[in-house]
């Protein structure tokens, strides 16, 4: 076991270590899904995608693509597509991610490299202190997505991220315990 996992462990966080901040960030992301009518601007948005490119990918391929929607009337186009329809109309960004399959060598792989990205951007938009969600029931309808984008035709979208500024109190997060998802140490 090393250091840091011991210290987190046995709870005793050495503030401002470098390891514990980005453990205690992972734990601490909890899906955000509504947000106050504060803008957020072009840098903060190509800093997160940014970060979601610096995931890993099978021979480093990078497959993925990406579309910032902030126009009112094509997030209420888009939300027709989800149940989730209110998130997308009140978020004031979303970050739609695509799996470019004109890029792609091995697709479990790259579908794999796709949800790196997207929980690195999740990641990034916590520890930049906003919220987000990561959108996937809407992929029933992801042709009418792709058509109402008009994205290329390789362009396959893997979700939409809707973030801002976090309106609701944060939410309790609950896992499983290690002993019900590790099978064995052998
Ligand atoms: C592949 C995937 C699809 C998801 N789709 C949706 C969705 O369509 N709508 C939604 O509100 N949350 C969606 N979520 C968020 C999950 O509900 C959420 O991550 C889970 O309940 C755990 O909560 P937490 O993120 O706050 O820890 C999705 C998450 C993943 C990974």
């Amino acid at each position: 076991m090393s250091m840091t996992q011991r210290l987190y462990k046995s709870g005793r966080f050495e503030i401002g270590s470098k390891e514990i901040q980005m453990l205690e960030g992972i734990k601490t992301r909890r899906s955000v899904r509504s947000f106050t009518s504060d803008e957020v601007d072009d840098n903060t948005i190509d800093l997160i995608i940014e970060m979601g490119t610096w995931a890993p990918s099978g021979l480093n391929n990078q497959p993925w693509k990406f579309v910032v929607i902030r126009n009112q009337h094509l997030r209420d186009e888009i939300s027709t597509q989800t149940k989730y329809s209110r998130i997308i109309q009140k978020a004031p960004v979303c970050i739609a991610v695509f799996l470019d399959n004109s890029q792609s060598y091995d697709r479990v792989k790259d579908l794999q490299a796709c949800g790196a990205c997207i929980q690195n951007m999740l990641l990034a938009l916590h520890n930049l202190g906003l919220g987000g969600v990561w959108l996937g029931e809407i992929l029933k309808n992801r042709e009418s997505v792709e058509k109402i984008l008009e994205v290329p035709e390789t362009c396959e979208l893997m979700a939409i991220i809707a973030l801002g500024h976090t309106e609701e109190k944060k939410k309790e997060g609950s896992r499983k315990p290690l002993e019900e998802v590790i099978l064995a140490r052998k």
